[in-house]
C-alpha cells in the first residue's frame, strides 16, 4: 500500500476579537473549561497529521500557553492583513514537500473529526472545501458554482452583488489545499477588495483558472463550523456541546434528572445505572461506577467512585478515589488525596485532604481528616480534628482498626492510635494511644453544691 500524502494543519488563531470585549485573546476563553484553541488542535491531532502549525498574534505569548501539550509550530503574523496573509505566514515553516494543506480555525472549537476525515479524503489532488447551507448566509463567503455544479469562487459578502448575497451556500473558511499549489496562490493574492485583506478564499478562482478541481463537503450542521465572535455564540455552542455530551452519559447508561443541568468540562466514563440530580458538574477525569448517585449540586474533579457509591448534595470531590458502597455527603469535601475503601461514610461538614479511610470507617460530622490513615471499622467522633500542621511542617496521624475516636477530640500529629482503642470525647490526644485501651484528656468534672448566680442589686 502506498504511504498517505504527508496532511500538514495550518490553525488561524491571530485575530483579537474585538466582539468579545476581554483582555484575553479570544481563542483562549473556554468552552467545556478549555480554550477554544485546544478544542480545534485535538481535531487537528486526531487527524494523525505531520505537523500541526498555529498562527498566533493577538496575546501570541498568551496564546501559546493554552495548549498543555504543545506538539506545535507556533508561527507570529504581527500584522493581520487577512485569511491569505495569515496561511502565508505559515508556509515557509511547513515541513513537508508534497501532501496537502488542511485549514482551521482556533475560534471555531466544534469541528468534527469525522468531518475534516470526510474533508481530507475528498478529491486529495485537489481543493475541497468545507461548506454549509444557512438560512442567514448574512456576513458570510458566498459559494459560487458554474452551470455544471462545479464551485468556480468564492465571493465574500462585503464583495457580493445583490444575485450573489441570494446564494445560501456559504465558506465555513476550513479547506484542504495540494500544498504545492497554495504556495502558488498564495503568493498571487492581491488586497484589491472592499476590506483591503488578502483573502484565502482567491484561492479558488485562481485553482480553477489553473485547471485544478475544487470540490466540496458539507459539514454535518451548523453548529460545528460555528465560529465565536462574542459572547453570546460562545454560550450558545457551550450549551450545545453540554447536551451532546449529556446524551453520551445517557447513552452509557446514567439517568439525568435534567440533561440540561449537568456540566462535563473534560472526559466522563460511566457504568449503568448511575442517576445524576440537577447542577451537577463534572471536571477533568472523572470515572463514575455502576448505580453511582450523584445528588444535586455535586461538583467532582479528576476523581474515581466505586461501584454502588452515593454522593449526597452539596459535596465538593477532587483528586480522590472512592471505592464501592461509600456515602459521601451531603456537604463533603474531599480533597486531593482522599482515598475511602469499600463501605467507608463521609459525612455533613467533613474535610477530608491526603487521608485513606478504610474500609467501613465512619466520619460522619463536623471533622477534618488530614494526612492520615484510618484503618478499617474506625469510628471518629463528631468535631474530630487532626491538627496536622504546627506551623511549618505537615504530620501524619495513623489510626489501626476499630479504634473509637470520642467527639471534638483533636488529634496532635505525628500521633498514633492503636488498634481497638477509645479515646475519650474532647481530649487532645498528642502521644500514641495504645491499643484496646480507654485514653483520655479531661480535666475532672466538678459539681460546686451551695453555688448561686450572681443576681443585680435593688437600688
Ligand atoms: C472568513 C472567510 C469567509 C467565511 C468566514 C467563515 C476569508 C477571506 N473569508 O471570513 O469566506 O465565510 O470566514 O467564518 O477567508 N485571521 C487571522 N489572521 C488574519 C485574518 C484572520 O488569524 O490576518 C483569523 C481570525 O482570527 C479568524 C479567522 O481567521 O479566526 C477568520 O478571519 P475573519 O477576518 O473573521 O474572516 P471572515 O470575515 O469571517
Ligand atoms: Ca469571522
Amino acid at each position: 500500500m502506498p504511504a498517505s500524502p504527508p496532511l500538514s494543519i495550518v490553525i488561524l488563531a491571530a485575530g483579537q476579537g474585538t466582539r468579545m470585549r476581554s483582555r484575553l485573546p479570544k481563542v483562549m476563553h473556554t468552552l467545556a473549561g478549555r480554550p477554544l484553541l485546544a478544542h480545534v488542535y485535538d481535531a487537528a491531532r486526531a487527524l494523525g497529521p505531520r505537523q500541526v502549525c498555529v498562527i498566533v498574534g493577538h496575546g501570541a505569548e498568551q496564546v501559546r500557553t493554552s495548549l498543555q501539550d504543545g506538539c506545535c509550530d507556533w508561527v507570529e503574523q504581527a500584522e493581520q492583513l487577512g485569511t491569505g496573509h495569515a496561511v502565508a505566514q505559515a508556509l515557509p515553516h511547513l515541513e513537508a514537500e508534497t501532501g496537502r494543506v488542511l485549514i482551521l480555525y482556533g475560534d471555531v472549537p466544534l469541528v468534527q473529526v469525522g468531518t475534516l476525515q470526510r474533508l481530507v479524503a475528498t478529491n486529495p489532488d485537489g481543493i475541497t472545501l468545507l461548506t454549509v447551507k444557512l438560512a442567514e448566509p448574512s456576513g458570510y463567503g458566498r459559494i459560487i458554482r458554474d452551470n455544471d455544479g462545479r464551485v468556480s469562487a468564492i465571493t465574500e459578502h462585503k464583495d457580493a452583488d445583490a444575485a450573489t448575497l441570494t446564494i445560501d451556500e456559504v465558506n465555513t473558511g476550513i479547506l484542504a489545499a495540494p500544498l504545492a499549489g497554495l504556495k502558488d496562490w498564495i503568493g498571487r493574492l492581491d488586497n484589491n477588495n472592499a476590506q483591503g485583506e488578502y483573502y484565502l478564499t482567491d484561492i479558488i478562482a485562481l485553482a480553477v483558472q489553473d485547471g485544478v478541481p475544487v470540490e466540496s463537503v458539507t459539514a454535518s450542521g451548523v453548529m460545528e463550523v460555528s465560529g465565536v465572535n462574542d459572547r453570546l455564540q460562545l454560550a450558545v455552542l457551550e450549551r450545545y456541546y453540554q447536551r451532546m455530551q449529556a446524551e453520551q452519559l445517557m447513552q452509557q447508561g446514567a439517568s439525568l434528572r435534567d440533561p440540561a443541568r449537568l456540566d462535563i468540562r473534560g472526559e466522563v466514563s460511566c457504568g449503568v445505572d448511575v442517576s445524576i440530580d440537577v447542577n451537577v458538574i463534572l471536571e477533568g477525569k472523572v470515572t463514575l461506577g455502576d448505580n453511582v448517585k450523584l445528588g444535586a449540586n455535586v461538583i467532582i474533579r479528576d476523581s474515581v467512585i466505586g461501584n454502588d457509591t452515593h454522593i449526597e448534595p452539596n459535596s465538593l470531590i477532587e483528586q480522590s478515589t472512592i471505592g464501592n458502597a461509600c456515602r459521601v455527603g451531603p456537604f463533603a469535601r474531599l480533597r486531593p488525596g482522599a482515598t475511602l475503601a469499600d463501605g467507608a461514610r463521609v459525612g455533613n461538614f467533613v474535610e477530608v485532604k491526603n487521608a485513606e479511610i478504610g474500609k467501613g470507617s465512619k466520619v460522619n460530622h463536623l471533622s477534618y481528616i488530614g494526612d492520615a490513615s484510618l484503618g478499617d471499622n474506625v469510628n471518629i467522633g463528631a468535631g474530630t480534628i487532626t491538627c496536622n500542621y504546627d506551623g511549618a511542617y505537615k504530620h501524619r496521624t495513623i489510626i489501626a482498626d476499630d479504634a473509637f475516636i470520642g467527639s471534638n477530640t483533636a488529634l496532635v500529629a505525628p500521633v498514633s492510635v492503636g488498634k481497638g482503642a477509645t479515646i475519650g470525647a474532647g481530649s487532645t490526644i498528642s502521644k500514641d494511644a495504645p491499643e484496646d485501651c480507654l485514653t483520655l484528656t479531661r480535666s475532672p468534672q466538678k459539681t460546686l453544691p451551695g453555688w448561686q448566680r450572681p443576681v443585680k442589686r435593688k437600688e
